[in-house]
């Protein structure tokens, strides 16, 4: 498929009503170098949905080295319950040598995430990225009101090079948090420890917490930060133009 706005958006009308695991079908028969996004909570059902259908599908996570004790036993888990192809990024060393050294472990508290989600993950997302045509997500539009509720189930990505554009798969766009977890329940899918500890959103140690009942998941992340910042940049598409300068 050519890359283009008008394309895509042919692909994601015709994909809007189809299941989970009919957008991976066509997203893993459109592409060859194309590759699942893990990041290690509730969006492994992705990876359990494409295993069914291509046993050896890439999947990569960002180790950005600051992941719960807990995360990093759970894809150790299911790298080895999927039998899986994971490929595991990691951060360019000088960067977060110069970041820590010039401001601590924990300057996101003081001047917000963006300076260490770039170091940590965005630059490694990039690198990972360069060498593919596609990737798919777990990102869900009730994962948050004010970025992710327009996300399309296929979309143009032009994060990484706006002249070799990515088709970026959100196959669980429209899956409720529910709905994921009557999967997870059902097909006894393998889950992050964490969850059962009051944990929804998970993301890096010192910038996810818990949630109460009743409190939005992206509330238990970045939470000392405005709620339309809420995005490290993964997703900058989501953004609106001045929160993604
Ligand atoms: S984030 O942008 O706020 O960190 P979120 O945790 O909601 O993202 O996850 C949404 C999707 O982004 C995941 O399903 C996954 O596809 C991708 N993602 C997030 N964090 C990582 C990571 N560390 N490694 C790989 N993919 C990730
Ligand atoms: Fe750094 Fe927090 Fe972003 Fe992780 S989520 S990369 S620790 S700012």
């Amino acid at each position: 498929m050519i890359v283009s706005e008008h394309n895509v958006r042919h692909q994601a009308a015709k994909l809007a009503d189809k299941s989970p695991k009919e957008i991976i079908r066509t997203a893993l028969e459109q592409h060859d170098a194309i590759a699942v996004s893990f990041s290690g909570a509730e969006d492994v059902v992705v990876i359990d949905l494409a295993v069914k259908i291509r046993p050896d599908v890439r999947v990569f996570t960002l180790d950005t080295g600051r992941l719960h004790a807990e995360t990093y036993a759970y894809i150790e888990q299911v790298r080895s319950h999927y039998s899986l192809n994971l490929e595991v990024a990691f951060p360019d060393p000088s960067s977060v040598q110069r970041l820590v050294n010039e401001k601590g472990l924990f300057s996101f508290y003081q001047d917000g995430h963006q300076e260490c989600c770039g170091v940590r993950k965005i630059e490694p997302l990039r690198r990972q990225l360069s060498g593919l045509d596609a990737w798919i997500t777990g990102q869900r539009k009730d994962q948050s009101p004010s970025t992710r509720a327009q996300i399309d189930v296929v979309e143009v990505d032009s994060s990484v090079s706006a002249e070799h554009p990515l088709v970026k798969y959100n196959p669980l766009a429209n899956w409720s948090s529910a709905r994921v977890w009557e999967y997870i329940r059902l097909f006894d899918v393998p889950y992050n420890p964490l969850h059962a500890q009051g944990f929804v959103s998970i993301g890096c140690q010192p910038c996810t917490r818990p949630v109460l009942p009743h409190q939005h998941e992206r509330e238990g992340r970045w939470w000392w930060e405005e709620s339309t910042q809420k995005e490290c940049g993964l997703h900058a598409v989501n953004l609106p133009k001045a929160a993604n300068s």
